[in-house]
């Protein structure tokens, strides 16, 4: 795992657009129609800063996404995709509807239907035809889920139907009226989907997540911090701001060890 401590959200924000857009390389700059890629995308505050900095090199001229296709990771069930709160509204108010990708290339899982199991099937096949992820946007939940893969998940898991924990939807109680608006379960990609992706970004910021980004990046590898898996990918890179790093017992070696680092 790469570890790149900066000293805040803004300052993460930034760096995970520099990583991105160098990591995709040509197939951002839209100038080689050959040059494609397909990102993975999340949700939740942690990614709207990166959301941010895309947009504005997108109005600069600076990138392009009109080579580029996404798969979020997970959408709510037993609300419409038409809610305000939906992960398919978030993504359109926060990026899709600022940048110039093609609508007919982005996808949300579908939990509108009755059969949500044909649903996560599907939107695994979808992932393959696309040719898989090349990088994959994470964010982190403060009991260590990504997407919402919550603790105990399968670490081969497909995309499939997962029930939040209640400490999920405290945290995200946020976004609706009250607790008892957040939905119960969620159609999410798994952690084998996830750890499919050729390359993986997971954003973390804010003292919340200081336990959760302790246990991903040092702690055993373990169902019960489903982001553990990670430490078995061959690229991931974890971008936190100070507080989110908080906890790291190596925090000074990641820092010299990324002073150092060859380009
Ligand atoms: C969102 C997602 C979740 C969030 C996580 C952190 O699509 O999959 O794993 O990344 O719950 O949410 P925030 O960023 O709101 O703290």
């Amino acid at each position: 795992m790469r570890i790149i401590v900066c000293e805040s959200a803004e300052e993460v924000a930034l760096k995970a657009a520099v990583e991105s857009i160098e990591y995709l390389g040509e197939a951002l700059s839209a100038t080689n129609p050959e040059a494609t890629c397909v990102l993975g995308l999340a949700t939740g505050s942690t990614p709207l800063g990166l959301y941010r900095e895309w947009i504005e090199r997108n109005r600069a001229g600076e990138i392009s996404f009109r080579n580029a296709t996404s798969f979020n990771l997970d959408e709510y069930c037993g609300i419409p995709a038409s809610d305000p709160q939906s992960y398919h509204t978030f993504m359109h108010e926060n990026l899709f509807r600022h940048i110039d990708i093609d609508p007919a290339k982005t996808f949300i899982p579908v939990t509108d239907g009755d059969d949500l199991t044909q649903s996560a099937e599907r939107y695994e096949a979808m992932i393959e035809e696309a040719g898989g992820i090349d990088l994959q946007i994470l964010g982190i939940g403060s009991d260590g889920h990504i997407g919402f893969n919550e603790p105990g998940s399968s670490f081969s898991s497909p995309t499939r139907v997962k029930t939040l924990t209640k400490r999920t939807r405290e945290d995200n109680a946020r976004f609706f009226p009250s607790i008892d608006h957040v939905p119960r379960t969620a159609l999410t990609m798994g952690l084998g989907t996830i750890m499919s992706a050729r390359a993986i970004l997971l954003l973390a910021t804010g003292k919340g997540k200081a336990k959760a980004i302790r246990d991903t990046v040092e702690g055993p590898i373990t169902a019960m911090v489903p982001a553990s898996i990670l430490q078995f990918h061959p690229y991931a890179t974890v971008i936190l701001d100070a507080a989110a790093a908080s906890e790291l017992s190596l925090i000074d070696y990641y820092v010299d060890a990324e002073r150092n680092r060859q380009r």
